[in-house]
């Protein structure tokens, strides 16, 4: 298949495109799940767009051969949910996007081209504001709201009628004595910046998660099972269009007064353009009013204005040709720098901060933007008090552009880093070839030791369930587990204190026990994912393992490090020349071990002649299981397992020599489903991997 494609669409035989189409709506699918269904694309958008391009460029020359399940027929994704589902009357299609004009121009002129109409030719388009809600679909029957509907996948979309009701801006009836007999309205559902403020303030009184943006709010308040809850979010409609236009109305202009008279409420942010120099002017206009603006815009939409023209110019893949949204670049603004703080990371690495006289930028008060690092303000020459742009674009942090009064006579001297730890007071290195300043405090830092905390506990360190971020940093604010071994003596010490866990705030008998069993759980630990855990810089869980499949034991892992710490040792050397770990990480890791606290640590919590042993730290098991028939082998796990644990089962996979993967591709060998497995299982059927069920998986890994 894959060569397949590299043929021109021209000489592909009837036969070749009908496989092609097969194979493409499989990948799009497969594509489609990644990036929507888990947030977790595994292309970029070029690559996917290419994908899709393809795929309408054979169904243009084999119209016969459209599949029925064909990419062109979905946009966005349906997702499985409490709602019942929705076809639509027409596709709910999604725009092309324009950056700059030269974008405008070109669609402008590939409009005229389509139409044959002469390039010099003004043509009316309509320009309106691009709101940053969700897109829905009204139905009218006879005049009276019936149904509306999310937009899913572009074709099938969830029924959210009864939500949608509750809008005070979506008439119940049309206001005409003579209604259409059925007419599906669409346009997009919002909220205002006020309404977010004052949902968010009284989330946060009772304690619930916040909403991160003004859209997401939109989303979340219309998705509610219950009507009621949306009913007392005060959510807007923005109409911008209808399925299928009456064949009366000549303009999209006439459309939208037409649905004023209806009832609908009507933006006075728009305008009908003869030519560029109207779009622009527009443009540049609705860019001005945008950060006074109530709710959120993220561009502009420019339509041409006559339906007869919108209707000869359909679509290509998911957008129509006769609409583009223009976005607004990012966001900036001007404030002052008032100070610069420094942070400090679970590696010791400092942070520097920009303090900054707290500024709207379109409609997010921005008080902080990252420095990343010394040399990143020594190449801007930023300084305290200087006048700064800050930009913004989209969820990322904000940035400092540019200093403003660069030429100024009046600064500040240059910011000179400190030379120790703003935490902990600890000396401040700079590593050579490094641009990061770092704390050597180690755990004796309490920044990084409650970083540290964090990493020792997670997912792919020691795995304990319930002790997330937040207990971490309470139970270390407490002074109740300072180090990793204050986790494994933390159930002894509660029995005997006066305030035991359950009788704190937020905790009980159950839950505290609860706790405690989980930790007493992970007691065995396998030697990779506890050097992993030490958190030493640069040794993920890749280069873990490496050390853990050469050192074999912790015993002899230990013993060879404190070898290592002198250069001139066979250990030293033996480190280095390990495959993937080298000098850099090596220097890394012997750092590691030349600190007392640490090794004190390590004593502690796997037991020596002084103290008792707090955890099990498991030999490697050696790959020797070359023979093994899923040595090197990708594997996929899925579903919720039953006769064993995800990461019991990951764990054995890799002692066998095998690669587990989060997703499914086409290098994936096998993939074990449990109960109820989802898209990633049909991903696997799809692509022909080999699916397993967990008995088929035991029976496949034992040794016998
Ligand atoms: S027209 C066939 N006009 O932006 C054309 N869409 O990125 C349908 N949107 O799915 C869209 N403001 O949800 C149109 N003035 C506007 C819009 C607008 C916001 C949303 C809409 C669409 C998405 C595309």
């Amino acid at each position: 298949m894959g060569n397949l494609r590299a043929v021109p669409v021209e000489q592909l035989t009837s036969d070749e495109a009908e496989k092609e189409l097969a194979a493409l709506a499989r990948e799009i699918k497969y594509h489609d799940d990644r990036y929507y269904g888990e947030d977790n694309p595994l292309i970029t958008d070029a690559e996917y767009d290419a994908l899709r391009i393809r795929n309408h460029d054979i169904e243009k020359k084999f119209p016969l051969l459209v599949r029925p399940d064909s990419p062109s027929k979905r946009v966005g994704y349906a997702e499985n949910t409490g709602f019942k589902k929705v076809t639509h009357s027409k596709p709910m299609l999604s725009l092309d996007n324009a950056f700059n004009e030269e974008d405008v121009e070109e669609f402008l002129a590939r409009a005229k081209r389509f139409l044959a109409l002469s390039d010099d030719l003004n043509i009316d388009v309509f320009a309106e504001p691009k709101i940053d809600g969700l897109a829905c679909s009204l139905v009218y029957e006879e005049g009276k709201f019936t149904r509306a509907a999310t937009r899913g996948d572009g074709n099938i979309g969830e029924d959210i009628t009864e939500n949608v009701r509750t809008l005070r801006e979506i008439p119940h009836e049309l206001f005409t004595a003579s209604p259409p007999e059925f007419i599906e309205i669409r346009g997009e559902i919002y909220m205002t910046h006020a309404d977010f403020n004052s949902l968010n303030q009284k989330r946060e009184a009772e304690g619930q998660s916040l909403f991160a943006n003004p859209r997401n709010a939109a989303a979340g308040s219309i998705r509610q099972l219950d009507p009621k809850v949306t009913a007392e979010r005060s959510l807007k409609f923005f109409v911008y269009g209808y399925a299928t236009y009456p064949s009366f109305l000549k303009t999209y202009q006439e459309s939208l007064e037409l649905l004023k008279s209806w009832g609908f409420p009507i933006t006075t942010l728009t305008a009908l353009c003869k030519n560029k120099r109207d779009i622009i002017h527009y443009f540049n206009d609705l860019e001005a009013k945008r950060s006074n603006l109530p709710f959120d815009i993220d561009g502009a939409v420019y339509k041409i204005n006559r339906l007869d023209w919108q209707e000869r110019l359909g679509f290509v893949a998911r957008a129509p040709r006769f609409a583009i949204a223009h976005k607004f670049p990012p966001e900036q603004g001007q404030t002052t720098l008032r100070n610069i703080i420094i942070q400090v990371g679970r590696t010791g690495v400092l942070t520097p901060v920009a303090i900054l006289d707290p500024i709207n930028i379109g409609g997010v008060v921005v008080s902080r933007a990252t420095l990343h690092n010394q040399d990143e303000i020594n190449r801007k020459d930023i300084r305290i008090g200087d006048r700064v742009l800050i930009q913004r674009a989209g969820d990322v942090i904000p940035q400092i552009v540019k200093v403003l009064n660069l030429h100024s006579h009046e600064r500040e001297k240059p910011f000179v880093f400190p030379k120790k730890c703003p935490v902990c007071d600890s000396h401040v290195v700079q590593h050579e070839g490094e641009v990061a300043y770092k704390c050597t405090g180690g755990l004796i830092c309490s920044a990084q030791a409650s970083l540290r905390l964090r990493h020792f506990v997670s997912k792919d360190a020691f795995d304990i369930e319930g002790l997330g971020a937040k207990h971490v940093d309470a139970f270390f604010q407490e002074g109740l587990i300072k180090t990793p071994v204050d986790i494994f003596t933390f159930q002894e010490r509660d029995h005997k204190s006066i305030t035991p866990l359950r009788k704190r705030e937020g905790w009980g008998d159950k839950s505290a026990q609860k706790l405690f069993d989980a930790i007493n759980k992970r007691r065995k630990i396998s030697l990779n994912r506890f050097i992993y855990a030490l958190g030493v810089p640069q040794v993920g869980e890749s280069t873990a393992k490496v050390l853990a499949k050469n050192y074999g034991s912790f015993k002899n892992f230990r013993d060879s490090m404190l070898k290592a710490v002198d250069f001139g040792s066979s250990s030293y050397q033996e480190l280095i020349a390990i495959e993937g770990v080298g000098p850099s990480i090596a220097e890394d890791i012997l750092i590691f071990f030349k600190e007392p606290h640490n090794l004190t640590i390590l004593n502690k919590l796997h037991g020596d002649a002084h103290h008792a042993a707090q955890i099990l730290i498991e030999d490697f098991v050696s790959s020797n299981s070359m023979a093994s028939k899923i040595s090197e082998k990708t594997i996929v796990f899925t579903g919720t397992l039953t006769k064993f644990t995800r990461a019991e089962a990951k764990s054995k996979a890799e002692s066998l020599g095998a690669k587990v993967a989060s997703s499914v591709s086409a290098k994936t060998d096998f993939v074990v489903v449990g109960a109820d497995a989802g898209s990633k299982a049909k991903a696997a059927q799809e692509l022909g991997v080999t699916v397993l069920n967990e008995d088929e998986w035991l029976n496949l890994i034992k040794t016998d």
